[in-house]
């Protein structure tokens, strides 16, 4: 074994080429964009800013870097939800769809460019009325319904930075985000549904209400219809206050440097960061990214990106982007195994899992952004779901959370790109605001579980220990120049955002992650650094392993964590799910261990692995990687395969019903 830093054990050798037809009417199909970007890097970006934002004063300068401070596009003035609405209507796209919104019991709404400006421009005068002023922060509270790209877009259109909160948190993360931002007013709904029955939000912010001092009013969308208590004085209704609000809303004149919005995230300790975004940097990149990561036909494409709001890829790749570029996109309310009403017979255990391909014939959907986890969970509910249905207006897909381990990108490939539609890979975090890392799906081969290499205007080096860049093998994931999404801090705490991001490699971003760099120069992320094991001095990334298991036939998901070893320091546990289909036994186990030892070595043969029927994962589908370690830490598990230990899954059930909803 070499001495690299973290051991490089997956050989992937498969490669996908740009296919000609694709090339032939994609926006990029040459280097041009990159060869433009290392020419010089800040009129790269200065152009993009010029060409992709409708900006009222042009900016002075494009960049004062003071690490780890940044500032993009200095001087300049805009509005978000000018770029993001006005200007569409103004050159007459107002008819045009901005979202086939659908909700999960199959009711839907068509929400043209025009009528989307007129919602937010009377939303924005609602606000106003309730006392908010351009700087305060305004909370929100929703599930994926039309209404929170509304709350969001008037926030920006007069300059009241927004902190979104994912409606499947509870009133304790609430409060948390409430009162580190002081927000002065809570967007929120009575409800909404998911998994095929209503879910209240509104006791959650009654109960969170009760410690936010900072609120004075809230304002409630009707969306369930189920009965809600109600603070007279404090609580409105949106429906009530829209009715007598005017459409005319004159957007401010932001600042470039701008707090836009706030979203928190967790960290490794327990107190959430509210990562800072601003208004020019972040808009210019959004923009381009997914202008040209989805090669964007805005004209004739139908997007989706099926994340939710709560999170950064709804913020970047549902909201901010697909409007700044004047696209027609899908937002679906709910999960992707309730079908819609009308196709709902017998209990939720007989219905089709196919809504998603579902909502792609009907809508004729011509790019796919989901997560790897999603992208697993469909592999297990088995090819014949997507294979009802024709997914030919599909051009190209996207995966974005975690690493993808190849053989869910094959699956992907196959049975939902059919081998015609490219995949971008596409890493990037909270924090980078933008996608980093990824595939133009036009200019690059791709290669199965590699996000590739640094999109044009960004610089990503992988180094080791010491902060040396490595050119092949394993190290840590860090960018070394600023970009004009970056976040612009942690909001109160310009320490922690030092501490955090800037201090364990000096110059350098760090982003808490495992990459390594094979021979062609391409990048492999290989999960969070804590999520490295070492075992007997070789750091070996869990998703390597996991990959291997995965990539087993009968297995359709794992996790692995490393566990205390009095011996080798730690050693490799695995979890696996069984295809539905197959009976455990522990022979199969033994095979599976096997199997990883003939994929990436002996070395990274699990000592353990525990068959179980489920895997705890968080709200945002992150697998509860502390939880197993912990549950496989408390037991004396044996040397070879658990066999769904009943003490285990039992455990494992307990723990992730108690576990706060951030790990
Ligand atoms: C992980 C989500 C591998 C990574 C946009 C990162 C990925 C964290 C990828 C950020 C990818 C995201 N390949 N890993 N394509 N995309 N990650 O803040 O560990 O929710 O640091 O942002 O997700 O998660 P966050």
């Amino acid at each position: 074994m070499s001495d690299a830093t973290i051991q490089d054990l997956l050989e992937e050798g498969r490669t996908f080429p740009p296919a000609p037809d694709f090339q032939a009417t994609a926006l990029v199909s040459d280097r041009s964009l990159y060869d433009e970007a290392e020419a010089d890097r800040l009129g790269f970006w200065a152009r993009q800013a010029r060409e992709l934002v409708t900006w009222y004063e042009d900016f002075e300068t494009v960049l004062e870097w003071n690490l780890p401070f940044a500032q993009w596009f200095v001087g300049g003035k805009l509005n978000v939800s000018y770029n993001c609405l006005d200007r569409h209507v103004e050159a007459g796209r107002a008819d045009k769809v901005a979202f086939h919104w659908e909700g999960e019991p199959g009711d839907t709404r068509t929400i043209t460019y025009a009528e989307l400006l007129d919602e937010v421009s009377r939303f924005a005068n609602v606000l106003r009325s309730l006392g908010v002023q351009r700087g305060d922060r305004v909370a929100i509270y929703m599930p994926m319904i039309p209404e929170l790209p509304v709350a969001m877009l008037a926030c920006a259109r007069i300059g009241a930075p927004h902190s979104v909160v994912f409606g499947g948190f509870s009133p304790d993360s609430l409060i948390d985000r409430i009162n580190d931002a002081e927000a002065k007013v809570l967007v929120a709904a009575d409800g909404g549904y998911r998994k095929g029955a209503p879910v209240a939000l509104k006791p959650n912010c009654d109960e969170a209400l009760r410690s936010t001092p900072s609120i004075e009013h809230v304002v409630v969308v009707r969306r369930t219809g189920q009965p809600v208590e109600w603070t007279e004085g404090r609580d409105r209704w949106w429906h009530e206050v829209m009715a007598g609000a005017s459409s005319e809303c004159q957007p401010e004149s932001m600042d470039s440097e701008d707090l836009l919005y706030l979203l928190y995230t967790s960290g490794t300790t327990a107190k959430p960061k509210g990562i800072m975004h601003s208004t020019g940097g972040y808009l210019t990149q959004i923009a381009f990214s997914h202008r040209y990561v989805f090669d964007l036909h805005p004209e004739t494409d139908v997007y989706w990106c099926a994340a939710d709001i709560g999170w950064v890829t709804g913020h970047s790749y549902i909201v901010y982007g697909p409007l700044t570029n004047g696209c027609t996109s899908v937002m679906y309310e709910g999960t992707p195994d309730t079908p819609r009403e009308s196709e709902r017979a017998g209990d939720g255990a007989a219905w089709p899992k196919d809504r998603i391909w579902d909502i792609i014939e009907r809508y004729g959907v011509t790019q796919l952004y989901t997560a790897p986890t999603a992208i697993r969970m469909f592999m297990k509910w088995g090819d014949q779901e997507p294979a009802r249905h024709d997914l030919s207006s599909l051009r190209m897909l996207g995966t974005v959370g975690e690493p993808i381990n190849p053989e869910a990108w094959m699956w992907y490939h196959l049975n939902i790109g059919r081998e015609r539609c490219p995949i971008v890979d596409t890493w990037w975090q909270t924090e980078t605001g933008a996608q980093m890392i990824s595939p133009l799906p036009g200019v690059t081969t791709t290669k199965p579980g590699s996000a590739t290499l640094a999109l044009p205007g960004v610089v990503a080096e992988v180094v080791d220990d010491n902060g040396k860049p490595i050119t092949q093998g394993g190290g840590y994931l860090t960018l070394t120049e600023p970009w004009p999404a970056m976040l612009r801090g942690i909001w109160g705490d310009p320490q922690r955002y030092r501490d955090t991001y800037w201090s364990r490699f000096e110059g350098r971003y760090f982003a808490g992650d495992g990459a390594k760099v094979d021979a062609d120069g391409y990048l492999w992320l290989l999960g969070r650094v804590d999520d490295v094991m070492n075992v007997s001095g070789h750091r070996i990334s869990t998703t390597e392993v996991e990959s291997a298991l995965v990539d087993h036939e009968l297995v359709v998901e794992a996790a692995v964590v490393g566990s205390t070893d009095a011996m080798t320091g730690q050693a490799i546990m695995s979890y696996v799910i069984l295809r539905g289909d197959v009976e455990p036994s522990e022979d199969l186990g033994e095979e599976i261990r096997q199997h990883v030892a003939t994929k990436l070595g002996a070395i990274a043969r699990p000592r353990t692995v525990i068959l179980v029927p489920d895997l705890p994962k968080t709200r945002s589908g992150k697998i509860m990687r502390r939880l197993l370690r912990d549950v496989a830490e408390g037991h004396a598990l044996g040397d070879t395969t658990t066999l769904a230990d009943p003490a285990v899954v039992e455990e494992i059930r307990a723990r992730a019903a108690a576990a706060p909803e951030e790990d």
